[in-house]
């Protein structure tokens, strides 16, 4: 029976279990979401039905596993909506999707080129730009966040100014996940494309919630992890547009990439194989298949729907909290299915671990975004990151393990 809204929650195992005598709230679905039992069952079939390396075998398991494996990518070119299967690069997840990227464009930026990112971006696609600057001479600039408490988005009208024919990368991640700040990034892409700028994208957390259509958006990049989206940890997708992907040097070289080999030299194969050395992570880009059959029977538009809702009922529950920071688009503006909030008297970390005696699960830190913490005039913030199993009522819970904080350390 296909899944439905209904019985959304009966599809995910380990939300049925109880922590420190309570009942699991799990609410940092931002750091990794739960699987259903669909995803899990893919994994015990392959290795309890036909374990075997792919590519390589002409034996009836090495076959069947190829052609489950080659399935997966067509599946996820399918969720993207990308041209073509070739266009899919598994990796083992964003950060490893935009470091290949990085370093493969590094090689063709010199001084004078500019690469452009926000000062928003996960430190995934922060930190591979500063190398990949560092490496060529060329200058990383970044779109200015507005407001204090970062709450006006991303600067449109410095993006002016910033995104000149200089412009040779700019990349930027779609839902901020220190923010949940939904950026435009049919604008980003369309105006990159003006001036002949390859995008990135971090799609990080926006893919498992929300529709993805990378011809829509005229994408040349997009990285994401397979673990956000329902899918198992240690799988991730690089989309690249066919054209870009076959003038990109590998970054990593081995087996099952190359068409021959010398003792002298080698001659890689075309896309996605060329990106691919070694055996491949088989049994979880399978499942990762899986992941998205499951997103699909839901319905992408109504998770970023539902997930909308509850952010609205958070953010106007979490509002009448005494002395809470709200961080990022302000109570009632539009946002993805986080919140992130800190208290001028209780730490993070102190906030989290008083919500897990409560059997919450948030999330406290820097969210490996510490340029826009410092620039918030903040050390950390606590999440709460939403999906499809979450209810207005885990909300009520939260926020009355809250209270309970507030009111230990003399906030409340
Ligand atoms: N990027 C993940 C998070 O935001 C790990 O929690």
């Amino acid at each position: 029976m296909p899944p439905t809204w209904k019985n959304v929650r009966a599809d995910f195992p380990v939300l049925h279990q109880t922590v420190h005598g309570k009942p699991l709230v799990y609410l940092d679905n931002g750091a990794t979401s739960q699987k259903p039992r669909s995803v899990i069952d893919a994994l015990v079939r392959y290795y309890e039905g036909y374990n075997s390396n792919v590519h390589r075998g002409l034996h009836a398991l090495s076959m069947r596993a190829t052609d489950a494996y080659e399935g997966a990518r067509t599946r996820v070119a399918r969720f993207i909506n990308a041209a073509d299967p070739a266009e899919i690069i598994f990796t083992r997840g964003t950060t490893e999707g935009i470091n290949v990227v990085a370093r493969s464009l590094a090689a063709t930026l010199k001084p004078g080129d500019v690469v452009l990112t926000t000062e928003i971006e996960h430190h995934s696609n922060l930190i591979p730009w500063q190398q990949a600057a560092r490496a060529s001479g060329a200058t990383l600039k970044y779109v200015p966040v507005l407001g204090a408490d970062a709450e006006g988005g991303l600067d449109l009208a410095a993006l002016d100014e910033l995104l000149t024919p200089a412009v040779k990368v700019f990349a930027f991640t779609h839902i901020s996940n220190t923010l949940g700040t939904i950026n435009p990034v049919a604008e980003f892409c369309r105006r990159a494309r003006a001036v002949g700028a390859i995008t990135v994208i971090d799609a990080a957390q926006s893919i498992g919630h929300a529709p993805f259509d990378v011809r829509a958006l005229g994408a040349d990049f997009v990285s994401f992890s397979g673990h956000k989206m329902c899918g198992p940890t240690g799988i991730g997708v690089l989309y690249g547009r066919r054209a870009l992907l076959d003038k990109l040097a590998p970054d990593e070289t081995g087996g099952g990439m190359v068409v021959s080999v010398t003792y002298e030299d080698a001659r890689w194969k075309p896309a996605p194989e060329r990106f691919e050395a070694g055996t491949p992570n088989i049994a979880d880009a399978i499942a990762l298949g899986a992941a998205c059959d499951y997103l699909d029977s839901l319905g992408r538009d109504q998770i970023a729907a539902h997930d909308a809702a509850l952010s609205r009922v958070a953010m106007e529950k979490l509002s009448t909290l005494p002395g809470i920071r709200l961080i990022g688009p302000r109570v009632g503006a539009e946002r993805s299915g986080l919140v992130s909030f800190a208290f001028a008297d209780v730490h993070a970390h102190d906030v989290v671990t008083f919500a897990d005696e409560d059997g919450v699960a948030l999330r406290g830190g820097h969210h490996c975004n510490q340029p826009l913490m410092r620039k918030l005039g903040l050390t950390s913030t606590t999440r709460a990151s939403f999906y499809a199993y979450n209810t207005e009522q885990e909300i009520d819970i939260l926020v009355a393990s809250l209270r309970r904080t507030l009111k230990f350390f003399g906030a409340g």
